[in-house]
C-alpha cells in the first residue's frame, strides 16, 4: 500500500462511519444532526473516492444501498427457522381463551406478556454475520422465501453494519411505508398515469419485488424489527427488543410487558384510540409470551406459534358530510357516481371523496346529498360509504336521481341489461378520448413518461389531440405553448413519445385500449397473428379458435379494427413508426447467442433492461443476473462495475455495447 492509498482508505473509512452515524440519527432515531445538504456533500465526496479507488468500497459503505445492475432474478432460499404467521382473534373472549390456554399448558409458572402493535406491511428476515448485513429474505411461503438483498439494502432504516459485531445472528421486522410517504407517491403515480397503490401495505410490497434497486430506493420503505434470533443465550423478548434498539435497529416504541389479559386489553383500547395519530398503518396489535423458555414449550402448530397471538382491529371509521354526487367517465364510457365529501381524516390520510359504485348501490343505501356517512377504508385506495346517518339527514334532502345524460358530452347514457354499469357510448366524448390517451401512455401500455393526467387534459380541451394517434404529431411549438409546460419537459415528452415507438407489438395492442383486451390477451394475439392487418382480415370465429380467447375477446377485436374511424387512427399509428407487427426471427434466423448464459451489466443506450433480456432469449440466449463460472459472455454498458471485475477474473468473453452489436448483426435492430 503506498502511503498515498492509505490516507485515502483512512477517508474513506472515516467518511463511511460518518454517513452512517448520520443516516441512523436520520432513519432510526428520526433526529438529524446534520443538514441534508451536509449529508449529500459527504456522500458525493465518498462516491468520488470509491470511484477512483473501486478496490477500498467498504462492503457497508452507504453507496452500496443502491447497486443497481439491470435486472435481478431473486434467488429462492430457505428459512433457517420457518416464518410462521400469527393466529387472529377478534374479541376479547378470544384474546381471554388464548391467555387461558397458555395458562393451562403452562401451569404453575409466573407468565409476562409482551403487547406490540402490528404493522401493517411486509414481513422482512434480515442475516448479519460478523455484524455486516448479509441477506434480506421475504417470508414467501414461510418455508422458503426470495433473496431480495439488494433491494433491502436500500432501506436507510436497516442497518448495513450493526453497532456490535456480533457473530451471527437473524433480525426479522416489518417493511412499511408511513402515511406521507405514500401519498407523494400514489400522487406522483397518477401524474405519470400509472394506477396508484390501495393501500401503503400493497406499495410496500410491490416496491420490494421490483427488479430494479434504484427504483426501490425512490420508494422510501421503512422498517421496524420485532423478532431478534442469536446462537448465545436465550433473553426473554422483551430484552431482544432493547437489545437490537442497541444494534442501532429500528423497534417500535410503543410496546408494554403486561403480567395479565387486562392489561393486554388496555393496551389495546389505547391504541386503537390513537391509532388515527399513528404516522403509519397498523391493522392490531401482537401478544407474545415473553420468556423464550416458555415460548419453547409451547412450541407451534404448522402455521402460527403457540405463544403470539394477534388481536386485530377492524377497519377505521370516520363521519363526515356529503356534499354532492359528482359522475365519473371513464376510459370505457362507464359511469361512476363519487361523492365529494367535507375533508375528514381517516386511517392516516385526508379524504375529500369516496366512492358509490354505482346508481344500484346509491339506490339501496337512499344516499342523498346533504347526507352525515359513515366512511370505512376497504382494500381500495378510495373509501366506500358503509351508511347513511339517517338521523342527521337535513330536512330537505331528496332522493338521487341518477342523470340520463353523460356529465362530458350529454349524449345519452346507455344500460346494457346484462350489467349494472350505466355508459357513456359516445367515442367522441372528451372523457373517453381522455382516458384512452392516459391508458395508451400508461407503465404498463406504451410508458410514455411525462404524459400525464393534466397534460393530456390540456391536449385534448386545446384540441391539439383527438385520439392517440395524434399524439406523434405533436411539435415543440405545440407542447412548449402550454400551460407549465416549460421547454425541457416538452423536449421531454417529445423524445418519450420517440422512444415508445420501440414498444413491441403487444404492447401496441393492449395500448389501443380495445374492450376486453388486456396485457396477457394482447400478448396472446401479438404471438399468434404477428401483425395488425392479418388480425383485422382474420373473422371471429378464427380468433376465437386462438387458444384462450374467448367469444367476447374475438368480438370485440374484429369490432374495433372494422370500424373505419378506429382504423384511421392505426394508419396514423402506424404512419408514425409505431410497431403493428412482431419482430417474429424467422425460423431459421440466425442465433448468435444460442446456447449462451449471458450476463448484462451497466446501462445499455439503445436497449432498456426488459428490452435487452428479451433480445438475449430471441437470439437463443439465456440472461441471468450473476457472474459465475456458467456465464459465457458479459454485455458490459455504461457504468459496470463488480460484475464486470468478477468476469474479467474468471476470464469470461466481456462485449462493449458496440461490439454487442456488431455479434447480433441485424437481428437486434
Ligand atoms: S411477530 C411467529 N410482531 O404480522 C410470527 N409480527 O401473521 C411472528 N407483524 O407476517 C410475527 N407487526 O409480518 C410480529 N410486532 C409484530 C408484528 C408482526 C406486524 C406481521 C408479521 C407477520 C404478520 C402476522
Amino acid at each position: 500500500l503506498t502511503t498515498d492509498n492509505c490516507l485515502m482508505s483512512k477517508r474513506i473509512a472515516q467518511l463511511v462511519a460518518e454517513l452512517n452515524e448520520h443516516n441512523y440519527r436520520y432513519a432510526v432515531l428520526n433526529a438529524p444532526v446534520i443538514s441534508d445538504r451536509a449529508y449529500d456533500d459527504l456522500m458525493r465526496e465518498l462516491i468520488d473516492l470509491e470511484a477512483r479507488h473501486p478496490d477500498l468500497i467498504q462492503p457497508d459503505s452507504p453507496t452500496q444501498r443502491v447497486t443497481s445492475d439491470l435486472t435481478q432474478q431473486f434467488p429462492t432460499v430457505q428459512h433457517d427457522v420457518p416464518m410462521l404467521s400469527l393466529d387472529n382473534t377478534y374479541s376479547e373472549d378470544e384474546l381471554r381463551n388464548f391467555e387461558a390456554r397458555v395458562r393451562r399448558e403452562l401451569p404453575d409458572e409466573a407468565l409476562q406478556y409482551v403487547a406490540e402493535l402490528k404493522i401493517d406491511g411486509v414481513a422482512l428476515s434480515l442475516i448479519y454475520e460478523n455484524g455486516l448485513l448479509l441477506r434480506g429474505v421475504t417470508r414467501g411461503n414461510g418455508v422458503q422465501g426470495e433473496d431480495i438483498t439488494p433491494n433491502a439494502k436500500t432501506i436507510r432504516a436497516i442497518p448495513l453494519r450493526l453497532k456490535e459485531r456480533v457473530r451471527f445472528c437473524e433480525i426479522r421486522g416489518e417493511v412499511y411505508l408511513d402515511h406521507n410517504t405514500f401519498e407523494a407517491m400514489n400522487a406522483q403515480r397518477e401524474e405519470n398515469g400509472a394506477n396508484p397503490f390501495a393501500n401503503p401495505r400493497n406499495a410496500a410490497a410491490g416496491s420490494l419485488k421490483l427488479q430494479d434497486a434504484r427504483l426501490v430506493a425512490e420508494r422510501r420503505l421503512s422498517f421496524f424489527a420485532y423478532a431478534f434470533r442469536a446462537p448465545d443465550q436465550p433473553a426473554p423478548h422483551a430484552e431482544n427488543l432493547t437489545r437490537m434498539e442497541a444494534l442501532g435497529l429500528p423497534v417500535n416504541p410503543h410496546h408494554k410487558l403486561c403480567d395479565n389479559v387486562d392489561e393486554i386489553l388496555a393496551f389495546a383500547r389505547k391504541w386503537q384510540e390513537e391509532r388515527p395519530d399513528l404516522s403509519y398503518d397498523i391493522d392490531g396489535i401482537v401478544i407474545k409470551v415473553n420468556d423464550l423458555v416458555q415460548q419453547n414449550k409451547l412450541g407451534a402448530t404448522a402455521k402460527n406459534p403457540r405463544w403470539a397471538i394477534s388481536y386485530k382491529y377492524s377497519a377505521e371509521q370516520a363521519e363526515t358530510v356529503l356534499q354532492n354526487i359528482a359522475l365519473q367517465v371513464g376510459r370505457t364510457g362507464v359511469i361512476t357516481p363519487v361523492a365529494n365529501l367535507e375533508l375528514v381524516q381517516l386511517a392516516g390520510t385526508t379524504v375529500k371523496r369516496a366512492t358509490l359504485h354505482n346508481a344500484e348501490e346509491i339506490q339501496r343505501k337512499d344516499i342523498r346529498e346533504g347526507d352525515a356517512v359513515i366512511l370505512e377504508k376497504g382494500g381500495d385506495v378510495i373509501p366506500k360509504v358503509v351508511r347513511v346517518v339517517k338521523a342527521k339527514r337535513p330536512k330537505d334532502a331528496v332522493p338521487y336521481v341518477f342523470p340520463e345524460t353523460c356529465p362530458v358530452c350529454e349524449s345519452d347514457l346507455v344500460k346494457d341489461e346484462s350489467e349494472v354499469a350505466i355508459r357513456c357510448v359516445n367515442p367522441q366524448c372528451a372523457a373517453l378520448i381522455k382516458g384512452n390517451i392516459r391508458h395508451f401512455a400508461s407503465r404498463t401500455a406504451m410508458d410514455i413518461e411525462g404524459l400525464g393526467k393534466a397534460l393530456v387534459e390540456q391536449l385534448v380541451d386545446e384540441g391539439l389531440v383527438r385520439d392517440v394517434g395524434d399524439l406523434y404529431s405533436l411539435t415543440l411549438e405545440q407542447l412548449a405553448g402550454l400551460d407549465r409546460m416549460a421547454e425541457k419537459s416538452a423536449q421531454n415528452v417529445l423524445a418519450a413519445l420517440e422512444e415508445s415507438k420501440r414498444q413491441p407489438f403487444h404492447r401496441v395492442l393492449f395500448a389501443l385500449g380495445i374492450r376486453h383486451i388486456g396485457a396477457t390477451v394482447a400478448r396472446t394475439l401479438a404471438d399468434h397473428f404477428h401483425c395488425i392487418d392479418r388480425l383485422r382480415e382474420t373473422p371471429p370465429e378464427k380468433i376465437e379458435a386462438v387458444h384462450e380467447i374467448g367469444a367476447a375477446i374475438a368480438e370485440s377485436i374484429h369490432t374495433y379494427l372494422a370500424d373505419e374511424g378506429n382504423w384511421a387512427i392505426v394508419e396514423k399509428l402506424r404512419k408514425a413508426g409505431v410497431a403493428l407487427a412482431s419482430e417474429s426471427p424467422a425460423e431459421d434466423a440466425p442465433k448468435p447467442l444460442d446456447g449462451e448464459t449471458v450476463v448484462v451489466t451497466g446501462t445499455l443506450s439503445r436497449w432498456g433492461r426488459q428490452q435487452v433480456q428479451d433480445l438475449i432469449r430471441a437470439l437463443g440466449g439465456t440472461p441471468t443476473s450473476s457472474v459465475s463460472k456458467k456465464t459465457d459472455l458479459v454485455i458490459a454498458g455504461e457504468r459496470a462495475g463488480s460484475k464486470r471485475a468478477k468476469a474479467e477474473q474468471l476470464g469470461i468473453e466481456i462485449l462493449d455495447e458496440a461490439a454487442f452489436v456488431k455479434l447480433i448483426g441485424d437481428n437486434g435492430a
